[in-house]
C-alpha cells in the first residue's frame, strides 16, 4: 500500500465509524486490518510529543507542540514545562495580549502565521489556543488565555482556531475545563454550580468550536465537581459532541489521564506522554475482559486517525519567512498595546523632547511567560536599541533597579541623575518572570518595590514619567499618580520592543483595550476569600461573578474597567439602532489622526428575577477611521445574547421582558442606551431569592457555606484530606507531609528544601513545583514508561510505611513490566492483519 496519505481525501459526515479514502482503502478497512495491541498501541503517546506508528500498515505518527503563542519544537531532550530549548520560532505576542487588540481577524491572521511555522517544523497538532477564564489575577498562567469574559476570548480562539487549522494543521484549544489556578492543579476539584460552569467557565469553549471547529481538543488536569476532565462523559460527550458537535479527538494534557480506560469510554482518545505502552495495556485488557468493547476502541481511533490523515505534513514543507514574520508579530503587538494613561497629551513624545529611559526591561524585554508555552524566538528586539532606531531624542539609558528586586542605591542614584538631565523620562516597569509561570500562582498582586521606589525618587525631580509596563496579568497600582502616562504592552513577544516604540513615537495610534479588569488591590477582587484552593477542592463561590461581572454589578470601584484603553485621537458614538437581532450604530472620529475604536455591545435586565450581572458583553467591533471620517457598525446580537442557564430546566433560556443594549467605549462609558422587550421561553425561575441573598445583592465575596450550598444544589463536599487514611494514587507529593512512612516524610522534606531554597533565590524552581503538585498516579503517567502503575503503587505502600513490602513489590513489578513489555513487542512486532489471517485460516480449512 502507498503511504502517500497527503493525497487522502476525507469526507466529513459526522460522527461515528466514518469513512475516509485512502488511496482506495476506506479507514474502516484501515482499522479492520489492525490488532487490537496496535489499535490500542495508536491511542496513546509514542514519546513526549509524537504518537506511535503501525508501520506495516503505513500509518505514520502524529507530532504535538505547544504552544498558544509560537512553536516550541524540542528537537533534542523534550519535557512538557519549556525547561529544555526548542527549535527557534516566532514568540508572538502571548494571548492576554493579543485579546486586548478585541481584533477577530488579527487573530485569524495569526493563527495562519502560526500555522504556517507549524507545517515549516512538522508539526500536525498546535496545542493552543487557550482559554480558561481569568477567574483571579492570581492564576500563574492567565498570560497564557484571553479574557474574564467569555464571549471575547471565545471569539479570539475561535479566530486563533480558523486560522492555524487553515494551514493543514489541527489547533487545540486548552485546558477543558474549569482549570483557573496551578496550586495543586492535577489534583484539585473545581466545586462549581451548573449555571456559572455553562455561563462562564464553557461557553467560550462552546464558541470556540462550533465557531472554529477544532480538530482537536486537550482536557484539563483538575476534576470538575468530583471528576477528572479527562474522564468527564457529561462535558466530553453529552456536552462537546452531542451538544456543541465537535468532531475532532480528545487529548489529555500531559501525564493527566487518571484511569485510561475510564477516559477512552468518557470520550478521551488520546492519553499523552507516552507511558511506555502500560496504558495501552490496560486498554487491551479491559476490551478482554468486556469491560469496554473493541467498536469502542475502534470508534475512538476512527476519529483519531480522522485527524491524524487531515493533518499530514509534507515533507518537503517551505522554511518559514523569519523576517516577515517578524515583522507580523511587531503588527500585531501594535494592535494590542494599551494606553492608559496620557495626561496633557504628553504622548506621543516629539522629536525636541529629550527622552531618558530608566528599567532593566528596557535593556531586556519582560515578553513572554514561563512554561510549556516557552518559545525559543528567533530574534529579540530589545527596547533601548528600538527607542534609539526610531525618531525619539533619546539622552541615554540607565538600568534603575535590579531585575528580581532588592535594593541599589547606586543604580537609584544613577537614575535619579538621569532623570534629571531630560524633559521626560520612559521607565520601563512591571512583573519580572519569576512572578508569572505555569506551575504556580501568584501569591500577591504587587511588583517589586525597588520598582516603585525608582519611580518615587525620579518623579520628585521629573514629572514627565511615562510608565511602560510589560506582564501578563493586573498588578496594583497604587503609584498610579507619579506617573503622566502609562503604556501597557503586557507581554509582547519578540518584536514587542519596536511596538512600543512606535506608540511613543506616535508612528503608530493605540488602539487596545483591555480584555481584563484591573482591580485596584487583590482585597477587593471577587475570588480573594476563594482563591486558590489549597487542599482538596477550590469553591466557586462567587459564581457567575467574576471580572467585571462582580466590578460592575456590586459597584466596586477599579483601578482600569474592562474594555478600556485610550487613543491619540477621539470618537464619538451616535445614531443608534436597536432590535433583538442588530445593534446599528455610526462612529465618528473626532480627532486629528486617523485610529482604531473597539465599540462593545453590552446587554443587562434590570428587573431580571434571576440574579444577573448588571451588563454582559454580548458582541464588539473594532473599526478604523480616519481622521474626521464616520462608519455605520452594524453588530448582529447572537444565540448568546439574551440568553441564561436554567438549573431546572437544564438548558439555556430566555427570560422574557424589557432588556437594556448598551453601546460603551468601555464597560463604564456607555455612550448609547436603548432598551427593547424580548419575549421568553416560560421557563420556571430555578432559585429561592431568600436562600441566596449574596447573589441577588451581588455581595459574593463572603458567601455562606448554606448560601453556596443552595446555589450547587447539594451539600459542599469536604475539601480536607483524610489525614488518617494511607495515601492513594490521586493524593499529592505535596500531601507526603503527613506520609505514614518515613521515606515519604523524607522526600517531602527533600521536596520542600528545594523549593525553598530555589524561592530564597527567587528564581522558583518549576520541576520542583510539579513533582510537588504531582499525584503519584504521575509517576507511571510522566515517566516515558521508566514506571508503571503496579510500580508507582508499590512506591505508594513504601511511602505509607510498608518498606519492605512494597519494596518487595516494587522489585516483582518491575519484573512483570519487563515481560509485559517484551510480549506486547513481539505482539507488535509480528502483527499481521486479522482479516488476511482469517482468510489464511478459511484457506487451510
Ligand atoms: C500544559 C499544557 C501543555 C503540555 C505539553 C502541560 O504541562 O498544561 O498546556 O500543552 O504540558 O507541554
Amino acid at each position: 500500500m502507498s503511504n502517500n496519505w497527503v493525497e487522502s481525501t476525507s469526507r466529513r459526515e459526522g460522527r461515528g465509524l466514518y469513512r475516509m479514502e485512502l488511496n482506495g482503502l476506506i479507514l474502516k478497512e484501515l482499522i479492520a486490518q489492525m490488532t487490537l495491541e496496535e489499535k490500542a498501541s495508536l491511542l496513546s503517546g509514542g514519546g513526549q510529543f509524537y504518537t506511535k506508528t503501525v508501520k506495516r500498515l503505513g500509518i505514520p505518527s502524529m507530532y504535538l507542540s505547544d504552544g498558544p503563542h509560537g512553536i516550541r519544537k524540542q528537537a533534542g531532550a523534550a519535557d512538557h514545562l519549556g525547561l529544555n530549548a526548542s527549535l527557534p520560532a516566532t514568540c508572538f505576542p502571548t494571548a492576554a495580549t493579543v485579546a486586548n487588540s478585541w481584533d477577530i481577524e488579527l487573530g485569524e491572521e495569526l493563527g495562519r502565521y502560526l500555522g504556517e511555522e507549524a507545517v515549516a517544523q512538522g508539526v500536525n497538532v498546535l496545542l493552543g489556543p487557550g482559554l480558561n477564564m481569568k477567574r483571579s489575577p492570581l492564576c500563574g498562567r492567565n498570560f497564557e488565555y484571553f479574557s474574564e469574559d467569555p464571549y471575547l476570548a471565545g471569539k479570539m480562539a475561535a479566530a486563533y482556531t480558523r486560522g492555524i487549522q487553515s494551514q493543514g494543521v489541527a489547533a487545540c484549544p486548552k485546558h477543558f475545563a474549569v482549570n483557573n489556578q496551578e496550586l495543586l492543579r492535577m489534583h484539585n476539584d473545581s466545586i462549581v454550580d451548573e449555571r456559572t460552569l455553562r455561563e462562564i467557565y464553557l461557553t467560550g469553549f462552546e464558541i470556540a468550536v462550533k465557531e472554529g471547529n477544532p480538530l482537536s481538543l486537550m482536557s484539563s488536569y483538575n476534576r470538575i465537581n468530583g471528576t477528572y476532565a479527562s474522564e468527564n462523559h457529561r462535558l466530553l460527550r453529552s456536552i462537546l459532541v452531542d451538544e456543541w458537535g465537535f468532531k475532532g479527538f480528545v487529548v489529555t494534557d500531559w501525564g493527566g489521564s487518571n484511569d485510561r480506560v475510564d477516559g477512552l469510554k468518557a470520550g478521551n482518545h488520546l492519553e499523552m506522554p507516552s507511558t511506555g505502552g502500560d496504558s495501552d495495556r490496560e486498554v487491551v485488557s479491559a476490551v478482554k475482559s468486556g469491560r469496554i468493547s473493541e467498536a469502542l476502541v475502534d470508534e475512538m481511533l476512527d476519529e483519531y486517525l480522522q485527524v491524524l490523515f487531515a493533518t499530514i505534513i509534507p515533507e518537503n514543507a517551505p522554511a518559514f519567512d523569519m523576517e516577515q514574520h517578524h515583522q507580523f508579530a511587531q503588527k500585531v503587538a501594535i494592535k494590542s498595546i494599551v494606553l492608559l494613561k496620557n495626561d496633557d497629551a504628553l504622548l506621543p513624545l516629539n522629536r525636541d523632547t529629550k527622552v531618558a529611559v530608566i528599567g532593566d526591561f528596557a535593556e531586556t524585554p519582560r515578553y513572554q511567560g514561563f512554561g510549556s508555552s516557552v518559545v525559543n524566538p528567533t530574534k529579540l528586539d530589545k527596547p533601548f536599541d528600538s527607542l534609539t532606531a526610531g525618531s525619539l531624542n533619546v539622552i541615554g539609558y540607565t538600568t534603575g533597579y535590579k531585575r528580581h528586586g532588592g535594593k541599589d542605591e547606586g543604580l537609584l542614584k544613577a537614575a535619579v541623575d538621569m532623570a534629571q538631565r531630560a524633559d521626560a523620562v520612559l521607565l520601563y516597569m512591571g512583573l519580572d518572570e519569576r512572578s508569572e509561570a505555569e506551575g504556580m500562582d501568584r501569591k500577591h498582586m504587587r511588583i517589586n518595590q525597588n520598582q516603585i521606589d525608582v519611580l518615587n525618587a525620579i518623579a520628585a525631580v521629573n514629572p514627565k514619567i511615562v510608565a511602560v509596563l510589560s506582564g501578563g496579568s493586573p498588578f496594583e497600582m497604587p503609584w498610579l499618580d507619579k506617573c503622566k502616562a502609562v503604556v501597557h504592552g503586557y507581554l509582547s513577544g519578540q518584536a514587542g520592543a519596536g511596538a512600543i516604540a512606535d506608540i511613543l513615537s506616535g508612528k503608530a495610534n493605540p488602539s487596545g483595550k483591555l480584555a481584563e479588569t484591573w482591580p485596584i488591590s487583590q482585597e477587593e477582587t471577587p475570588t480573594f476569600k476563594y482563591f486558590p484552593g489549597v487542599l482538596k477542592t477550590t469553591e466557586y463561590r462567587e459564581g457567575i461573578y467574576i471580572g467585571y461581572r462582580y466590578y460592575n454589578t456590586a459597584d466596586v470601584s477599579v483601578r482600569f474597567p474592562f474594555g478600556y484603553g485610550l487613543s491619540y485621537t477621539t470618537f464619538e458614538y451616535s445614531d443608534f439602532c436597536v432590535n433583538d437581532q442588530v445593534v446599528s450604530f455610526v462612529i465618528t472620529n473626532t480627532g486629528a489622526l486617523a485610529g482604531s475604536e473597539i465599540a462593545q455591545v453590552y446587554i443587562g435586565m434590570k428587573d431580571s428575577k434571576i440574579f444577573r450581572a448588571a451588563r454582559e458583553l454580548k458582541g464588539f467591533a473594532k473599526v478604523h477611521l480616519e481622521a474626521g471620517e464616520s462608519k455605520t457598525v452594524s453588530i448582529v446580537l447572537d444565540d448568546k445574547a439574551f440568553r441564561y442557564f436554567n438549573t431546572e430546566t437544564g438548558q439555556f433560556e430566555i427570560e422574557a421582558g424589557t432588556y437594556s443594549i448598551e453601546v460603551g467605549a468601555s464597560i463604564q462609558d456607555i455612550r448609547l442606551t436603548s432598551e427593547i422587550s424580548v419575549a421568553g421561553t416560560n421557563a420556571p425561575i430555578p432559585y429561592d431569592a431568600e436562600k441566596l441573598c449574596s447573589y441577588y445583592t451581588e455581595k459574593v465575596s463572603n458567601v455562606s457555606d448554606s448560601e453556596f450550598a443552595a446555589l450547587l444544589g447539594r451539600p459542599i463536599p469536604n475539601s480536607e484530606w483524610d489525614r488518617s487514611k494511607p495515601l492513594g494514587r490521586n493524593d499529592t507529593f505535596f500531601q507526603l507531609s503527613y506520609a505514614k512512612g518515613w521515606v515519604g516524610r523524607l522526600v517531602y522534606l527533600i521536596l520542600t528544601a528545594r523549593k525553598n531554597k530555589a524561592e530564597k533565590k527567587g528564581k522558583p524552581d518549576l520541576n520542583t513545583l510539579f513533582q510537588y503538585n504531582l499525584p503519584f498516579r504521575g509517576i507511571a503517567k510522566m515517566m516515558g514508561g521508566a514506571v508503571d502503575m503496579a510500580m508507582a503503587d508499590a512506591i505508594l505502600e513504601v511511602f505509607n510505611g510498608h518498606f519492605f513490602k512494597g519494596f518487595g513489590h516494587l522489585i516483582s513489578a518491575w519484573l512483570r513490566k519487563g515481560r509485559a513489555a517484551k510480549d506486547t513487542a513481539m505482539k507488535l512486532a509480528n502483527a499481521e492483519s486479522p482479516i488476511h489471517k482469517k482468510e489464511a485460516a478459511n484457506e487451510h480449512s
